[in-house]
């Protein structure tokens, strides 16, 4: 278990740094003292170059981070989730996202007859489902794949297959069904003809109310326009094949409690990827989160990408107070790339209990929240530039274009960089509405071109930085209490808006059930 961060020696020295000079620091005066700030502070990890120097930090700062997440215990922590420890306490499991990336022939770490055994059931897995996203891919009667799911089970799956547009199969349309809204069902069912359709059920536990509500209603279309074949149109992508077994849904691609909802997508939850991009492009994007594996593993602390994004992170959430981080990535196929992190950061780490149980006496997640950039610089970017809070910005950027229209990219990237260039530079004006106060921090992520490969480097660095700031907080990244009571509640008022029971309900809850139910509606 991981020290808490709040309860280290170099803790107070943070503090005190931060008060000395951490406050007051001036990125243009520090790159004008130092002409090799930029070479320290940015880092060629396996498929992403990211430039760190324009934030608020120093190389003392560096140094007591990097101490503190040796106090931590941060690389032993780390060693104990690649060695499938059940480091998830609340729930007694492994965390082990990571064998899903290990390449067939890659010794593992360590001699773990458990964990070995493990991989051989992941290797054997993964091979009956690309053989069937093959399958899938070359059966030219499929033209619609709906991949039904929420959560864990839709936003990496969703957000990947947008990323990777370019490399898809043509002749097939992919959709993505959550919500429990009716609406977002019903339009995409409009579409669909159940003889050219394929649903998969994406569901860890095959219990979440809007995934077996939405899978419910596709099976009760598919069986009312006719369709013929359940086996052939539904497959289920769960933990839980008797469930879905039990929904009628025979063809079912299994995976294992070691595997989070949100680090799924490398497991039977990335099906509509596979079937996407095929298995070599599949096998692709596993190789490359299983590099940025690698590189987690083995690199120094000081070298160590997800480290020190890790260390920022709390440096800023801790020391500097700032509430949230602002995604801009700068490639129109990376539009759900904010949807995904905020799930992966904020279901991971928005906690304020330790994993011993103590209540922690500092804050942790930001808000993640985004949109693509250059979109967001006629919407929000006026805050960042202006506004009375700092908010750190992260950007992707991607190099090649993968578009042939001439003249685009070098605008898009111009862009980019543009942005971080202001935020940090400013502008002087006596003029307050014309001045830009500047020294605002931004982190830039450079890809070389977006493919599997790279869109897993970055995914696993993601994922991995999320791990670091989670044990400098002594906090279990990998479990998800919060959401529980609103789902009980939810089925409790689902009764009570049939039966109109308002007995020991809040008096607000009770008034909106009433109007809810009432016959005037609740207009007017
Ligand atoms: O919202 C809670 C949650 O459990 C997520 O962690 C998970 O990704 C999502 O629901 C979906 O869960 P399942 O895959 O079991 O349907």
């Amino acid at each position: 278990m991981p020290t808490r961060c709040d309860q280290t020696a170099p803790w107070p020295l943070l503090a005190a740094h931060f008060d000395a000079q951490g406050r007051s620091l001036d990125m243009r005066q520090a790159f004008a003292q130092d002409a090799q700030r930029f070479a320290h502070f940015s880092q060629q990890a396996p498929h992403v170059f990211a430039d760190l120097s324009k934030n608020l930090w120093g190389r003392e700062t560096e140094a007591l981070l990097l101490d503190l997440a040796r106090a931590c215990g941060v690389e032993q922590h780390r060693d104990a989730m690649l060695a499938g420890e059940a480091i998830n306490t609340t729930e007694n499991r492994a965390v082990l996202h990571t064998l899903l990336r290990r390449p067939i022939g890659v010794a593992l770490p360590g001699d773990v007859p458990e964990t070995a055994q493990r991989l051989a059931d992941v290797h054997h897995t993964q091979g009956a489902m690309l053989q069937y996203a093959e399958q899938v891919r070359n059966d030219a009667a499929i033209t619609d794949v709906v991949n039904i799911g929420i959560g864990g089970s839709d936003l990496g799956p969703h957000m990947a297959v947008r990323a990777l547009e370019e490399f898809r199969t043509p002749g097939k349309r992919f959709h993505f069904v959550s919500n429990v809204d009716g609406h977002e069902l019903h339009h995409v069912l409009k579409g669909l003809r159940p003889e050219s359709t394929l649903f998969l059920v994406a569901s860890k536990t095959f219990t979440t109310a809007e995934t077996m509500t939405n899978a419910r209603s596709a099976l009760a279309w598919f069986d009312a326009q006719g369709g013929r074949d359940v086996a052939r149109h539904f497959a289920a992508l769960t933990t839980n094949v008797e469930a879905a077994a039990a929904l009628g849904i025979t063809t079912t691609f299994g995976f294992w409690d070691w595997v989070g909802g949100r680090y799924s997508l490398w497991s039977a939850i990335g099906l509509p990827i596979a079937i996407a991009i095929g298995a070599q492009g599949f096998r692709d994007f596993l190789a490359g989160a299983h590099a940025m594996d690698e590189h987690f593993r083995t690199a120094p602390l000081a070298q160590n990408l997800p480290v020190r994004l890790g260390l920022l992170d709390v440096w800023y959430r801790n020391f500097h107070g700032f509430t949230s981080r602002c995604i801009a990535p700068y490639h129109a196929a990376l539009g759900r790339y904010s949807a995904y992190l905020q799930q992966l950061e904020m279901e991971s780490n928005g906690k304020r209990v330790a994993q011993g149980g103590s209540t922690l006496a500092c804050v942790t997640s930001p808000v993640l929240w985004g949109e693509p950039g250059t979109n967001g610089q006629h919407a929000f970017f006026q805050m960042l530039h202006q506004g009375a809070d700092v908010l750190p910005l992260e950007i992707v950027a991607v190099r090649q274009a993968s578009h042939p229209l001439p003249g685009h990219q070098q605008k898009l990237l111009a862009n980019a960089l543009a942005q971080t260039q202001a935020l940090m530079v400013g502008k002087t004006s006596d003029d307050g509405h014309r001045h830009f106060p500047g020294n605002r921090p931004s982190t830039l992520m450079l890809l070389d071109s977006l493919t599997p490969t790279s869109l897993g480097a970055l995914i696993a660095l993601q994922e991995h930085r999320v791990f670091v700031s989670g044990s400098l907080w002594g906090i279990n990244s990998f479990d998800q209490w919060g959401v529980e009571l609103g789902k009980v509640l939810a089925k409790d008022l689902e009764a009570r808006l049939e039966s109109g029971d308002v007995a020991g309900l809040d008096g607000s809850t009770a008034g909106l059930l009433a109007r809810l139910r009432s016959v005037e509606g609740c207009g007017g």
